[in-house]
């Protein structure tokens, strides 16, 4: 695909068949997104790869039930209310791969590295027919020092980015936006 198409076309991916990606295929699309602008070329980011469906599963529910109780702390979730407690929702839309991407806090850019990583990996994926949705809902949970102990996610990396990934059902129509604002026109 070429690549102003690719950029005009990519949508957010929420429906996924049940065809998992394979190792090589994420392996590939991770090194893309290390081909990103990083900071001072300090490369901070690192990854985590989850297709143990039973986990994803059961950390959709954790996260549900912990927004849920927690909402106060969260003003910015407070409009997905009803989803945190619909049984229907599954936080990450019922994918079989999630991809978690952290940044290691030592380095002042890793928010803008990771997130330009994750940009490459959404694209990257777009153009071989994987769609990839970024979860926001996830932050706390996959954030917690626990989720990183068991992952091997060494302490000073905080996360930035998750995505639920998975080969698109249907393609999905071109994304629509506002006209850009433009401060000095
Ligand atoms: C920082 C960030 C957090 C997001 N969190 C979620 C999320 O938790 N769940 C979800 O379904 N979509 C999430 N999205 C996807 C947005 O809802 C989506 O990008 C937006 O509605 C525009 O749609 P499009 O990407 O299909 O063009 C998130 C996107 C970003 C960039």
């Amino acid at each position: 695909m070429e690549v102003l198409e690719c950029i005009n076309t990519k949508r957010s991916g929420r429906a996924y068949t049940d065809e998992l990606i394979s190792q090589e295929t994420l392996h590939n699309l991770i090194e893309l997104g290390t081909k990103a602008s990083n900071g001072s070329g300090l490369e901070s980011w690192g990854f985590v790869i989850m297709q143990d469906k039973a986990e994803i599963d059961s950390l959709s529910e954790r996260t549900k039930q912990y927004l849920a109780d927690n909402l106060e702390k969260y003003p910015y979730f407070h409009q997905y209310e009803s989803w945190l407690t619909n049984p229907k929702f599954h936080v990450f839309n019922h994918a079989n791969t999630v991809l978690v991407i952290y940044g290691n806090t030592e380095s002042h850019w890793h928010v803008y590295d990771c997130s330009l990583a994750a940009g490459n990996i959404m694209l990257a994926a777009h153009s071989m027919g994987i769609g990839t949705c970024w979860i926001g809902f996830a932050e706390p949970i996959l954030n917690t020092k626990e989720f990183k102990k068991k992952h091997g996610v060494p302490e000073e990396y905080e996360l930035v980015s998750t995505l639920s990934m998975g080969y698109m059902k249907v393609a999905l129509p071109s994304p629509k936006r506002k006209k850009p604002i433009i401060f000095n026109k």
